[in-house]
């Protein structure tokens, strides 16, 4: 017997029962037959567990009282990562000073009407490092203009490699870091060199070490391929060892340079990944991925990139709600390009949660939402044909995790 979706929630078959489970509660009550699934079930649940059932958000960031405004502050890159979507390194290009400034100037401007009280900096690319005048510039810029009432934080995706000067910078600004390494050294050399093509692993463990001794706690983000998915539960230990509490396992997308690297198969990584969270509870340590990441936060749409709370400026100034597509050159633009930071995308008013007849029966419904528009885009052309990867990930890790709750 399969699962489905129950007044909005999902049911998960297991061993005869039915498990239905309440992302808003986080409860979860065993029904022995199907035929009880019915408005007195409800009725019944509702008198025990009033906030059982709720319907969910339209976008992941409703859950927060949160303004994101990204700066994608240049392409450049001093790695050559062999996958990289954004082609790292191709264009030269940086944002300029104005720009910055103009675009945090109308986020304030914006988010106070909306009553927010939340504004989150973040520096993206290309490898947003090389920008560190830039980013400076940015923070400065902040604290001269920030409202009062608005109570701001950083963050930077960086790939680790620099000196001590810039984990300096990272630590006396507290910025919030993701941080990407591929895991063992060999690999990471192999798949995140530098631009003369010299191995990356030296210089990213020492900022990770550097990072944590000084109380800053990236959380690592490892891009999956062929070659590194067998080697999931060791690079748990290896990261372990150098004091990580978090690790992001996600399959390369196959766009940009990584055209031709081939995801593992999709059972190779639920088992491994399976296998990395059992060896990261026992060492205290989280294990993220995109399958479950939005569990507690159902949602009509994937990600926090359709609305109007988080928007991307792009080292040439387009403005993008989403980070992979970072210019106007990409192939995706007219998706996922807006004119200003109060526009929204096409695919805000029309979901494909609800657009795809799969999506809009599917127990994950409200968890998967139909997945990344822009890898559907990049697998199928089409953001409304959902990446089946994707949606057998999806499938086969989330009823376990929720049957492991
Ligand atoms: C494009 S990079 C930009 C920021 C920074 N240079 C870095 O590497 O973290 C952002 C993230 O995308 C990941 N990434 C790049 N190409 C990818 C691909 N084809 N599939 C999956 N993730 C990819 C990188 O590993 C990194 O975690
Ligand atoms: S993934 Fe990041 S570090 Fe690697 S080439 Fe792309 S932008 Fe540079
Ligand atoms: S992509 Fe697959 S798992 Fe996701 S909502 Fe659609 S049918 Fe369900």
């Amino acid at each position: 017997m399969s699962h489905f979706l129950f007044n909005e929630l999902p049911v998960i078959s297991s061993q005869g029962k039915y498990i239905l489970f309440s992302p808003y509660t986080r409860e979860k009550i065993i029904i022995d037959n199907k035929d009880y699934f019915s408005e007195e079930l409800c009725n019944e649940i509702n008198l025990l567990s009033p906030d059982f059932f709720q319907r969910p958000k339209e976008i992941v960031n409703d859950y927060l009282d949160r303004y994101n405004l990204v700066l994608s502050l240049t392409n450049d890159c001093n790695l050559r990562c062999t996958y990289c979507f954004v082609n790292g390194g191709h264009i030269k290009s940086r944002m300029t000073e104005e720009l910055i400034e103009e675009r945090i100037e109308e986020s304030f401007k914006f988010i106070q009407n909306q009553d927010i009280s939340n504004f989150q900096l973040s520096f993206f690319g290309g490898e947003p490092t090389l920008c560190i005048d830039l980013i400076r510039h940015a923070i400065n810029f902040v604290n001269k203009q920030k409202p009062e009432d608005i109570k701001v934080s950083y963050s930077i995706t960086t790939n680790g490699a620099f000196g001590k000067q810039v984990s300096d910078f990272i630590i006396e600004n507290n910025i919030a870091v993701s941080l990407s390494m591929d895991g063992l050294p060999e690999v990471q050399n192999l798949q995140r060199p530098f631009e003369n093509g010299a191995g990356s692993a030296k210089s990213v463990e020492k900022t990770i070490t550097r990072l944590i001794k000084n109380n800053i706690y990236p959380k690592i983000r490892v891009t999956v391929t062929k070659v590194n998915c067998f080697h999931m539960p060791q690079i748990v230990k290896y990261l372990g060892n150098l004091g990580v509490k978090e690790i992001h396992f996600e399959p390369v997308t196959e766009s940009g340079r990584g055209t031709n690297t081939p995801r593992p198969s999709r059972e190779d990584f639920v088992s491994m990944l399976f296998e990395a969270i059992d060896i990261a509870s026992d060492n205290n340590m989280k294990i993220l991925n995109s399958a479950y990441a939005r569990l507690f936060t159902p949602s009509v749409h994937y990600c926090d990139g359709m609305g109007d709370k988080r928007k991307i400026i792009n080292y040439d100034g387009s403005v993008s709600s989403c980070v992979e597509v970072n210019d106007l050159n990409h192939e995706a633009k007219d998706y996922f390009m807006v004119d200003d930071l109060t526009t929204e995308t096409l695919v805000k008013n029309n979901p494909i949660s609800d657009a795809n007849d799969d999506c809009k029966v599917c127990f994950m419904k409200y968890n998967c939402a139909g997945g990344c528009p822009s890898r559907n885009y990049h697998v199928s052309g089409d953001i409304y044909k959902p990446d089946p990867y994707r949606c057998y990930v999806v499938k086969h890790v989330v009823p376990k995790i929720i049957e492991r709750m």
